[in-house]
């Protein structure tokens, strides 16, 4: 594909995100999980700590801004700058967007030198797995970490999104072989990602057959690509696919639910339509270490970083409080402890 249709594919999702009624499909899944509130939490607000090591890195809490983007823009390049600034002084996880777009267009490679605003904390790549069955292999992933000066990389499977999209790749087959392939070939961590419809059992197996360790579910509920492809297409010929599966998937606290029962050979993360501090408290208590978040992060990166530094404070004075109100005092013991849910029990 030429580098044109890439980069310029990458300014079309950000216009429609941020300009788009609906992408946000708001769905609120965790609001269905009701916490066991303490009246008596017996323990110091002051002394509650939501800081954990990921990684072999030292979190104030455990957020992870989501990848989004990369490519030659000037836009582009402010939106990750402001991203990495605001990461590194709140000292929480940044993913950049897909990196494919630096294969084909070297002046995209720009937008990912991250590392110099971000040089403590935890940075991701990222690629899209089905990738691995055209046009890159283990040596692109070693050279888009190379680029970031990442941690590690988020391989991202999306067949949806492929599907609805005119020029989607749509081969998923031996797909997780090459994973495989990645995972051994590379001396990173490698964490595998969807991008808001969720993992089947079925998937998270497959994964782990193929020595996977760090699985992020990215489920249903929030950024809908399959509606974002829909409006890509202007004229669409009254085609009603990416409408008709618009809130397709498995919804993010029920693909973290599944995917606790694997904790002891892969490490659960969730993304997708965590809205608050409050649904990520949900989620560690469902057993994710990390916790993504995405659009909510795209405006304010548009604007400055001191925005998104403030959109981050809001999250972490919400997780602190959600902490104290079940009355736990540090991350491990929030950790997979799902007798704080309240109506599962
Ligand atoms: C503008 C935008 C661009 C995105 N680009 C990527 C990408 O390049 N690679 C990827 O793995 N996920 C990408 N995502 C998906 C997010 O990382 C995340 O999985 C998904 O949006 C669900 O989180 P949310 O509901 O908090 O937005 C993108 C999301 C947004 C909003």
């Amino acid at each position: 594909m030429s580098k044109d249709t890439i980069n310029d594919r990458k300014i079309e999702h950000l216009n429609i995100v941020d300009k788009t009624h609906g992408i946000d499909r708001e769905k609120a899944y965790f609001d269905l999980i009701h916490l066991q509130h303490r009246a008596l939490p017996e323990i110091d607000y002051s002394t509650v700590d939501p800081s954990l090591s990921f990684m072999g890195k030292r979190l104030s809490f455990p957020l992870l801004i989501s990848s989004m983007t990369g490519g030659e823009n000037d836009l582009i390049e402010k939106i990750n700058k402001n991203l990495a600034l605001a990461a590194q002084a709140t000292n929480v996880a940044m993913a950049v967007g897909s990196q494919r777009v630096m294969f084909n267009n070297p002046k995209a490679r720009k937008s990912f030198h991250i590392r110099q605003y971000a040089p403590d904390t935890l940075l991701f790549s990222n690629l899209g797995a089905i990738q691995l069955n055209y046009e890159l292999n283990s040596n692109s992933c070693k050279e888009a970490i190379d680029v970031v000066g990442a941690d590690g990389i988020f391989l991202h499977l999306n067949p949806l999104q492929e599907v609805i999209q005119p020029e989607g790749n749509t081969n998923f087959r031996g797909l997780s072989k090459k994973i495989g392939n990645v995972v051994r070939e590379l001396d990173s961590n490698v964490i595998i990602k969807e991008v808001g419809s969720g993992m089947s059992c079925a998937d998270i197996e497959l994964l782990i057959s193929q020595n996977v360790k760090y699985i992020d579910v990215s489920g249903s509920g929030g950024t809908s690509w399959s509606r974002i492809e829909h409006f890509r297409q202007p004229e669409n010929n009254g085609d009603t696919l990416g409408i008709t599966f618009e809130d397709w998937g498995i919804p993010t606290p029920e693909s973290l639910i599944q995917l606790y029962k694997y904790r002891d050979k892969v490490t659960p993360m969730g993304s997708g339509g965590l809205r608050n501090g409050i649904d990520m408290v949900k989620a560690v208590i469902l057993g994710a270490s990390l916790c993504g978040i995405a659009s909510p992060f795209l405006r304010p990166a548009m604007n400055s970083y001191e925005e998104v530094i403030e959109v981050i404070e809001r999250f972490k004075l919400e997780f602190k409080t959600a902490m104290f109100l079940v009355g736990i005092e540090n991350f491990k013991t929030l950790l997979g402890n799902h007798s704080l849910v309240s109506n599962t029990q």
